[in-house]
């Protein structure tokens, strides 16, 4: 397969001050905030603060190497053993079922608090010859529901979520299942019939669907599966998940796949990012991908296919969060930051909501200002001179459900907007009235230096002003985060 396809340290403790004045600047002491706990180190850990999980793929002869255990436990709460479980490593030959390989990681997992998928059911690679030769359906029906069984009553009660059935659907544009042993011998309905057999035998683990190449909307593989999972829900045929594999190139995830996620887990399953890898693992890519899951309440975790590059099935990409030396990557920071976690503080967390404040870029020393006098919807931002506390130059922050910020000015009553459905870098910021929307959502993180970094909810992009461009009346625009200066903003 492809896969193509604050000034510093914002006071932090920021108290159960009540009364506090607009546009002040206070010393802040005493009880922290909800929002305002120490911001979680590992990615397992910064995951876990919304629920969700960060896994990943498992080979069983790597648990004895301790630089590789040490990472594994430190930053992964989840565990998908990478081929243990398959078909050819658990059932070889008919009816004689080896589970030692796997039995290691599920062992290994449960002793450091670790969780499990299972990975997988029903595939037609890493296949024995003695099933795929199979050309009989009741032979075949019995074959498939006796390994199913018999894996999943081994393992009741220690997996979280099974990929019942991967990789069922074709690439060639149909939208249909692709050609394989179950599909040509026992029909469309052997999916149906795998996850019947999976609930009746493990009633509490997840029963998930998992592929690649599903994650743009459009793409008929894409609609091909929403329309299995539509039919599913809609006739009662148990299925609880999508795992969308994310083997992805270079460029990252497509740009619908937020969307795709949305409109899954609309209809009524959970949605998994299950594979996780990037070429050349850019941060942006990684950023933007683990973003778009926690965008989605549905999106329960992300599951990256191995830990150190040459821990990779595709190694040449260079395409996973750590060096082959075990060193933490840039992607790794990103990752770690869009799930909420890493900096010195908490991202967001010194951030007082319904707290005005003037936001200082670091890289100009000059504020963010609505012109004066300006205040209809679509007035274009810029930088200016901090002029006391000139109310077109002070943001009320209010906190979001998702976590993120609404930035309301206070002259104009208007918010920093992204104008709907431009989100591309260079795309310049007006105001305008608050409507809910994600293009008026920024996320904060917050850096070493103490300033925070804005990222618009819709395009995954930073608040900055174009680099170099520091002088008073310079626009202020969105553009790929990159840690620069220009898009580091103190609150003030
Ligand atoms: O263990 C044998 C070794 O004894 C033998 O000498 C060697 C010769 O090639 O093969 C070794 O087995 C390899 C196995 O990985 C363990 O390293 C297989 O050849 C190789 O085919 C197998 O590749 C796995 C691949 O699935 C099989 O299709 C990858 O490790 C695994 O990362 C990959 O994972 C899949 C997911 O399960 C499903 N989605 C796609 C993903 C990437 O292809």
């Amino acid at each position: 397969m492809s896969w193509l396809n604050e000034e510093p340290q914002l006071r932090k403790a920021l108290a159960a001050a009540t009364g506090l004045i607009a546009g002040t600047v206070l010393a802040l002491t005493g009880p922290a905030s909800p929002a305002a706990h120490a911001a979680s180190s590992t990615l397992g850990a910064a995951a876990a603060d919304s629920g969700r999980y960060f896994g990943t793929a498992v080979p069983a002869g790597k648990l004895g190497n301790s630089t590789y255990s040490t990472i594994l436990d430190r930053e992964f709460n989840m565990i998908t053993p990478e081929n243990e479980m398959k078909w050819d490593t658990i059932e070889p030959s008919r009816g004689n079922f080896n589970f030692g390989p796997a039995d290691q990681i599920v062992n290994h997992a449960i002793a450091h608090g670790q969780r499990m998928r299972g990975h997988t059911t029903v595939w037609y690679q890493q296949l024995p010859s003695w099933v795929s030769s199979i050309r009989d359906a009741n032979t075949l029906r019995s074959v498939m529901n006796n390994h199913i069984t018999t894996e999943m009553n081994h393992y009741k009660g220690k997996i979280y979520a099974w990929d019942v059935v991967n990789e069922a659907f074709a690439d060639n544009g149909s939208g249909q299942q692709r050609s394989s042993v179950f599909h040509d011998v026992l029909g469309n309905g052997f999916i149906e019939e795998a996850f019947r057999t999976a609930r009746a035998a493990d009633p509490a683990a997840k029963l998930c669907y998992n592929d690649y190449n599903i994650e743009n909307w459009t793409d008929a593989k894409t609609q091909g599966v929403y329309n299995m999972v539509k039919d599913f829900k809609a006739r009662g045929v148990p299925i609880d998940c999508v795992g969308f594999q994310s083997h992805f190139g270079a460029g990252g995830p497509p740009a619908s796949f937020q969307t795709t996620l949305s409109n899954f887990a609309a209809l009524g399953v959970d949605v998994q990012i299950t594979e996780l890898d990037i070429a050349q693992a850019s941060s942006t890519a990684y950023g933007n991908t683990v973003r778009a899951c926690m965008n989605v309440a549905r999106c329960t975790g992300i599951t990256v296919w191995g830990i150190r590059d040459s821990d990779s099935w595709r190694s040449g990409d260079n395409p996973l969060l750590f060096d082959n030396n075990g060193n933490k990557k840039p992607a790794y920071d990103a990752s770690l930051s869009a799930l909420g976690g890493g900096g010195t503080g908490n991202p967001g967390g010194g951030i007082v909501s319904g707290q005005v404040y003037s936001l200082s870029d670091v890289a100009a020393g000059r504020v963010l200002d609505v012109p004066g006098g300006q205040t209809a919807n679509g007035t274009t931002v810029q930088i200016w001179d901090a002029n006391g506390t000139a109310a077109n130059q002070q943001w009320r922050a209010s906190q979001n459900s998702d976590g993120s910020y609404t930035l309301t000015n206070i002259a104009s009553g208007r918010v920093l907007d992204e104008p709907g459905g431009q989100t591309g870098n260079g795309t310049r910021l007006t105001i305008w009235d608050a409507n809910g929307g994600a293009n008026q959502h920024w996320r904060a993180s917050q850096n070493s230096d103490g300033s925070y970094t804005l990222i618009n909810v819709a395009s995954g992009r930073a608040l900055e002003i174009p680099s170099g461009q520091t002088g008073n009346g310079a626009p202020v625009q969105i553009w790929d985060s990159n840690g620069g200066a220009n898009q580091h903003w103190n609150f003030k």
